[in-house]
């Protein structure tokens, strides 16, 4: 009979199900949207900044936008010395200011979470994206430096929220078999968004001189949608129930999401939740650091967002193109929608290998794939002036780079923070994970650029150190995930910490964490 309802659980993916979790992952789509979409139509807004700002002066060839036959040409902005930095610091501004924006926001999670409840905190902070995106699409009727940088410090601010929010809520609607699957969809939905954001910014598409702010404030539609979407999607039973104490609210939504079947077992859980929650009070983000019971899942949560910023991916989607220009090969904007295509086809085959072959495994698996593809492409970049066709090997090991990502690094981070918690302490620690994730994704997009300029062909090698210092971390520190309790998951725990530590310390201090993250 348990058996059976198990099974039930198991397999069941309710529509009210699929709409909640589709729902809540357009607030990842737009997060990838606004990712990827600055780097195509650089060249064109950078021009028009100019000419608002009335950079360059107005008689110079170089500032009139179209030729003869009324075709659109880019100014050569090297050639423009008046206001160059100016210009730089306004475009850097325009790019980075987002990630600064998500910094701040991610803070606000577990509050804005536990006060309002999952779906109407993701209502309420949807309201930045829909204002954000239309500053960004009225840029043209004003200062649009300026509604450009605060449109994108805005949609940043909803993206840091929402990339808390929408793991708490889809990791808390989850039936336990499907929680790596469906948590996977967040990260297919940012590469979603990246790849979108990429082919509308090509220059015959949204990326054009008319068009771009169309194509800056466009991920405001996916906002719009979210928020009517919202409205038909049930509130988490487990925020109803072990928050709120609403049993039977808590009840019905658990019904809406999961249809016929004998939530008994799920109901026990949350109970076992609850007393759990209520022995352990709510922790504050200050508490998480300073207990040393939280230590060890809390080196773990912040360690996976590091992997998975400084692996280096994000080098490849802010400078791809830039990246393909080194290594020689024609067409390199064409190369870099090629890499989003092959960033998405690898998400989805992630959706299916999360559950089957495990989160750890995964991370472990993908980042030395991505140790190997580093080194390949630092080869084939310091032979390029040797071998011609080593321009190839580049080009191939910046896709392997990818994939490898994707198989792990790239999708479990978003969702096993929401694992390695119990309902106490997961706010504030999916707050601290998604302030070290946009911490890190800043540093990448600030420095690498330096890094480069510094190590040249080598500038990988960087990351190959980095990545080999991950492994060993994944590898005797973070626990398997999959299909397991939250007691389970300590127990994992406690496990791997008295084989890496094994002396009277340790043992004290995981017997506390024990006491708080297992009833
Ligand atoms: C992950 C990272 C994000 C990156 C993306 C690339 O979601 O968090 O920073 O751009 O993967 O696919």
């Amino acid at each position: 009979m348990e058996k059976a309802s198990k099974m039930q659980e198991e397999k069941h993916l309710t529509g009210t199900l699929v709409l909640s979790v589709f729902t809540a992952v357009l607030g990842f789509f737009q997060y990838g949207y606004s990712l990827g979409v600055i780097n195509a139509p650089q060249r064109v807004i950078e021009a028009h900044y100019s000419r608002v700002l009335g950079i360059a002066p107005i008689d110079r060839s170089a500032m009139n936008f179209t030729d003869t036959n009324g075709n659109m040409i880019f100014p050569d902005l090297e050639e423009l010395d008046v206001g160059k930095s100016t210009l730089t610091l306004y475009w850097s501004l325009s790019v980075s200011i987002f990630a600064i924006g998500g910094m701040i926001s991610s803070f606000a999670v577990g509050w804005i979470g536990d006060k309002l409840g999952r779906v109407k905190a993701m209502l309420a902070v949807n309201v930045l994206s829909i204002i954000g995106n239309l500053l960004m699409g009225l840029a043209k009727f004003g200062p649009s430096h300026i509604l450009i940088i605060a449109g994108r410090a805005i949609t940043g601010l909803y993206c840091g929220l929402s990339s808390g929010l929408v793991p708490m809520y889809v990791g808390e609607i989850s039936p336990t078999a499907l929680r790596g699957a469906l948590g996977t969809l967040h990260q297919l939905a940012i590469v979603t968004g990246i790849l979108i954001s990429q082919i509308l910014g090509l220059d015959f598409l949204l990326g054009s001189e008319d068009m771009w702010p169309l194509l800056l404030g466009l991920s405001g539609a996916a906002a719009l949608l979210q928020f009517f979407l919202l409205l038909l999607c049930p509130e988490s039973p487990r925020y109803l129930y072990i928050k709120l104490g609403k049993v039977e609210e808590a009840k019905k939504c658990l019904k809406r999401l999961r249809g016929d079947y004998d939530s008994t077992k799920e109901i026990a859980e949350m109970e076992k939740e609850k007393q759990e929650a209520a022995s352990e009070k709510k922790v504050s983000i200050r508490k998480l650091f300073s207990s040393s019971s939280y230590r060890q899942p809390v080196i773990v949560a912040l360690m996976v967002q590091i992997s998975q910023q400084f692996s280096g991916i994000n080098a490849i989607f802010y400078y791809s193109t830039n990246i393909f220009v080194r290594a020689g090969v024609d067409q390199p904007v064409y190369a870099t929608i090629g890499v989003g295509v092959v960033n998405t086809v690898f998400t989805v085959i992630a959706v299916f290998l999360v559950e089957k072959t495990g989160r750890r495994s995964l991370f472990i698996a993908g980042l030395i794939g991505m140790l190997a593809s580093a080194v390949a492409m630092t080869v084939g970049l310091v032979l390029l002036s040797t071998f011609a066709w080593m321009s190839y090997v580049s080009m191939v090991t910046v896709f392997l780079f990818v994939i490898f990502f994707e198989v792990g690094p790239g999708p479990i981070p978003w969702f096993i923070v929401a694992e390695l918690f119990s309902q106490g302490p997961r706010p504030a620690a999916i707050a601290i994970a998604g302030f070290c994730n946009w911490t890190c994704n800043f540093i990448i997009g600030m420095c690498f650029q330096y890094i480069a300029d510094l190590c040249g062909p080598y500038v990988f090698m960087t990351f190959a150190v980095l990545l080999f210092g991950f492994i060993l971390f994944t590898h005797f520190k973070v626990p398997e995930t999959k299909g397991k309790s939250f007691e389970e998951i300590s127990a994992e725990f406690r496990r791997k910490g008295r084989s890496a530590t094994k002396g009277p310390k340790a043992a004290t201090e995981l017997e506390g964490l024990r006491g708080s993250q297992e009833a």
